[in-house]
């Protein structure tokens, strides 16, 4: 992975794809038939509505995994993770997860979910930090599928394969995720935050021309262990709290659709956790609304405000922060060239994201690393990202 916090430069991204395409031809002793660009992405608000029906407003972002891969004859998977030095070859469509390496199942999930569509040698790596929550194992899965589909011309529409992408990760990784991830990595656009409904799987684009601003993520470098255990648990405690309000309009669709008013009427009824559970969520979607008004007319203190807002609901009623997250949001409210702060993605680690005057970003970045260090004894890896195009396929032969 490269280092660092400054934006990648055009040579920097040629030399990231470059060295994925020429270590595929040191491995596999031929050129790639096709290479595409995958990226992570960035969410601006709506946490943990994706999988309660509920609007979300991500962006893809300009740092992203490149994959070469070429067809082969005999049936076989063969697979090189450019970053980690490390490869596998597989006979034939495993019928679940591999033991090892634990990052061959992204791919071989979306293939498996693609009927096995043939034999394939790939490498891919990249500039996408791992295990930040900057959506890495979509973004894989994305770059798996959208290969496939221009190597074997199967006819795939985008939404097909972010689908594809999806249901690997839910059935074959084992990560009940919502669809967030992919869609944004998928169909992100330059400048541009999607405001999608994940209901309905409808979506606009909201462009976000703001030179001035600039969007900083800080990694809090804890490993996101609860994640896969936690994360399930606040899904089923939402699905629970929609339960209980269903019992007073059976007609609620999902928990993003619940006023405030119901949820209040629902209170008594609620184990405490769960009504808080439900209660963030609720707020959250609200907040959403006001952020896409407040995205129209270009008010990016309001949004920053928000940021804030949101961090507290996660951190006090939704419970997936962790001391190291609140510290940075914290230290990024004391900082006076910060619109706002807070944990993105799942939680229990990984990153915040940070809106930032550009032209403080650096020393931004400078006070909150010095912070950290003394606090944590050890070091903050920070990003500056852009909402940027979603994946594409670079070249095919
Ligand atoms: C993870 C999941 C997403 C979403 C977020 C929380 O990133 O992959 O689907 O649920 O957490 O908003």
């Amino acid at each position: 992975m490269l280092g660092g916090h400054q934006r990648l430069g055009h040579s920097q991204i040629v030399s990231a794809q470059q060295r994925i395409w020429e270590t595929f031809q040191q491995i596999y002793g031929r050129r790639p038939v096709v290479g595409v660009r995958s990226p992570g992405r960035i969410n601006l608000l709506g946490e943990h509505t994706d999988y309660n029906g509920g609007p979300v407003l991500p962006a893809a972002i300009d740092r992203a995994i490149w994959l070469a891969a070429a067809p082969r004859a005999d049936g076989r998977c063969r697979l090189w993770a450019c970053d980690y030095g490390e490869g596998c070859d597989i006979e034939s469509m495993p019928n679940g997860p591999v033991a090892q390496p634990s990052w061959a199942n992204y791919l071989l999930g979306v293939l498996a979910e693609m009927r096995w569509p043939g034999g394939v040698d790939v490498a891919f790596g990249g500039d996408l930090p791992i295990g930040a929550g900057v959506s890495s194992s979509a973004a894989l899965e994305n770059a798996t599928a959208l290969a496939a589909n221009e190597l074997f011309s199967l006819g795939y529409t985008r939404l097909d394969l972010l689908r594809v992408a999806h249901r690997a990760e839910n059935h074959f990784v084992g990560v009940s995720c919502g669809i967030m991830d992919m869609l944004a990595g998928m169909m992100g656009r330059k400048n541009t935050f999607i405001h999608l409904d994940c209901q309905t799987l409808t979506w606009e684009y909201l462009p976000f021309e703001a030179p001035d601003l600039a969007f900083v993520l800080c990694h809090s470098g804890v490993e996101r262990r609860l994640v896969a255990s936690e994360y399930g648990v606040r899904r089923r405690e939402c699905e629970q709290g929609l339960a209980i309000l269903r019992t007073l309009d059976p007609g609620l669709e999902a928990l993003s659709k619940a006023t405030p008013a119901l949820l209040e009427v629902a209170k008594d009824r609620m184990p405490k956790v769960v009504f808080r559970r439900c209660r963030y969520v609720v707020e959250e979607v609200a907040r959403v609304a006001a952020a896409v008004e407040a995205l129209r007319h270009s008010n990016h203190s309001t949004l920053g405000t928000f940021l804030y807002q949101t961090h507290e609901g996660l951190r006090t009623d939704f419970e997936v922060s962790c001391r190291e997250l609140d510290f940075l949001v914290e230290q990024a409210t004391r900082h006076p060239g910060c619109l706002g702060a807070r944990l993105m993605g799942a939680g229990f680690g990984g990153c915040t994201l940070n809106l930032v005057h550009q032209s403080e970003a650096l020393g931004f970045i400078a006070q909150l690393s010095e912070a950290y260090a003394r606090a944590f004894s050890r070091p903050l890896p920070t990003w500056v990202v852009r909402p940027s195009d979603g994946a594409e396929v670079v070249f095919s032969d």
